[in-house]
Order: structure tokens, then C-alpha cells, then sequence
């Protein structure tokens, strides 16, 4: 796969990544891998995160990928300037993207919901201060719903019923915005989009990075063929995940290998 875009996750959720720049990067390669073993990341240490995210950023440079996309928040937030410093090829992280694309919805009430991991590190709520001191940012933790994603509940009772209670103190704060600060979450969009109401809008991290590997490439020379191939490499392939990966790609991928980091 030399060439491709790489693309990495702690499981499934930055497939939401990969659809998105297929659609609109087709002509590219691409080198997706998942870490499903060492799913989850966002309950972890940040020495474990960035351990992991080391190890799996390495596996991609050994596939002599040209761009390092790292599709999950709770790594972004961990590990992007260890990455940075290590990484042979320009790395793209999910955090300032998804900071960007709020600030310029011109919403000066915006909150950040992701992973405990995500949270905690306050990258998201650091990056908003730095770039707009007058925006007011709200931030939680919601840890159930990369469960509910992976169950396939993106419109789901028991999903608009967890949603509202983890949304709803910031709704009532008054905010305008919600970054969706896990690549999980977009998954979730028609119970968010119901609870949060037609008044606020969805920032989906996926979209945002998509929007900077466009600009990057935008006439950049395409993959072998210009067919766009699409390579997973996941820890992990037990039958949930494929179930998962066959419902977030709409179909079997063609190739698929189960890796060891
Ligand atoms: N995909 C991860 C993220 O964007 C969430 C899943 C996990 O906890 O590993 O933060």
C-alpha cells in the first residue's frame, strides 16, 4: 500500500473518516487499520493511549502510507504531538479540525461531548480558549454512546433517552453547538439530532478532518490506477466487528486482514 492514505482508530468508528473521504477523495489509496483489540482507548491512561497510538502509527509507516490521519479523538487528544515528532509523513489529527469547523458555524456557545479520555485531556477546551477567549465551552464525558454506536442504535429509544440525559444540562446552558468529539458519534446523528432539536448544530469531526486531507491533496497525483483501493487492517475481527464494519461501509470490504501490532 504504498502511498495510500493512512487512516487509523482504536476500532471501527473512524470507518466514518474513511467514508468520508472516499466520497470525496476516490482516486486515492487507502490504508485503514482499527485497533480493535485494545479497544476502547477513551477509558484509558494517557500513558496507555499514547503507547498505543505509537504502535499503531508505526504499523502504518511500515505500509509506507504518504499521510497519517488519526480518526479518533481520544488519540488525537493524547498522542498527536508524540506522533508528530516520530511520524516520517505529515499527520493529521481530528481535534483542530473539528475546533475550526464550530468557530466558523459563528456559534460563541459551544460544547464538546467525547470520550472520558477526550475530555479529560481538555484538547478540545484548550484549542477553543487559544483561538476564541470569548467563546463559552461546556465539555462532557459520554461514555455509553461508542456502545450504542457499535450496537447499531443510531435511532433507538434507549439511545434519545441516554442522549437527553447526557445532553440535556447543555442544552439547558443555552449552548448552540455540539462538536462531536468522537468518531463514534456521528453514527449516533438521528437520536442526537432529535434530542439536541433543530436549533443546534452538529459538528461531526469526521467531516472536518475530511474538509483538511481535501485541501491537502485537492490535484495531488491518485492511487495505482486512480481506482481507489481500500485496504482494513484490524486487530480485532471478531463477528461483531465485522457486522459493524459491513453496516458503517454499507457492504463486505474487499480486503480486510486481521493484524498484530
Ligand atoms: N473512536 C474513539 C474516539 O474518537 C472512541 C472509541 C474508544 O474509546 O476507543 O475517541
Amino acid at each position: 500500500m504504498r502511498g495510500a492514505i493512512g487512516i487509523f482508530d482504536s476500532g471501527v468508528g473512524g470507518l466514518t473518516v474513511l467514508t468520508a473521504l472516499r466520497k470525496r477523495l476516490p482516486g486515492q489509496d487507502y490504508l485503514y487499520l482499527g485497533d480493535t483489540a485494545r479497544l476502547p482507548y477513551g477509558s484509558k491512561s494517557e500513558t496507555t493511549i499514547r503507547r498505543y497510538a505509537l504502535k499503531a502509527a508505526a504499523h502504518l509507516f511500515n505500509h509506507d502510507v504518504r499521510l497519517l490521519v488519526v480518526a479518533c479523538n481520544t488519540a488525537s487528544a493524547h498522542a498527536l504531538p508524540a506522533l508528530a515528532k516520530i511520524s516520517p509523513v505529515p499527520v493529521l489529527g481530528v481535534i483542530e479540525p473539528g475546533v475550526r469547523a464550530a468557530l466558523t458555524s459563528g456559534a460563541r456557545r459551544i460544547a464538546v461531548i467525547g470520550t472520558e479520555g477526550t475530555i479529560r485531556s481538555r484538547a478540545y477546551q484548550d484549542s477553543l480558549r487559544r483561538r476564541a477567549p470569548e467563546v463559552s465551552v461546556t465539555a462532557a464525558p459520554c461514555p455509553l454512546f461508542v456502545p450504542l454506536a457499535e450496537e447499531g442504535w443510531s435511532d433507538h429509544p434507549i439511545t434519545d433517552q441516554v442522549a437527553e440525559i447526557y445532553l440535556r444540562p447543555l442544552l439547558d446552558s443555552g449552548i448552540e453547538t455540539i462538536i462531536l468529539g468522537c468518531t463514534h458519534y456521528p453514527l449516533l446523528r438521528p437520536s442526537l439530532a432529535r434530542v439536541a432539536g433543530p436549533g443546534i448544530s452538529l459538528i461531526d469531526s469526521a467531516d472536518a478532518v475530511t474538509d483538511a486531507v481535501v485541501q491537502r491533496f485537492r490535484g495531488a497525483p491518485t492511487g495505482r490506477g486512480g481506482a481507489g483501493q481500500v485496504v482494513l487492517h484490524l486487530t480485532d475481527a471478531s463477528d461483531r466487528f465485522r457486522r459493524i464494519t459491513r453496516t458503517i461501509l454499507g457492504g463486505d470490504p474487499e480486503h480486510l486482514e486481521v493484524v498484530d501490532l
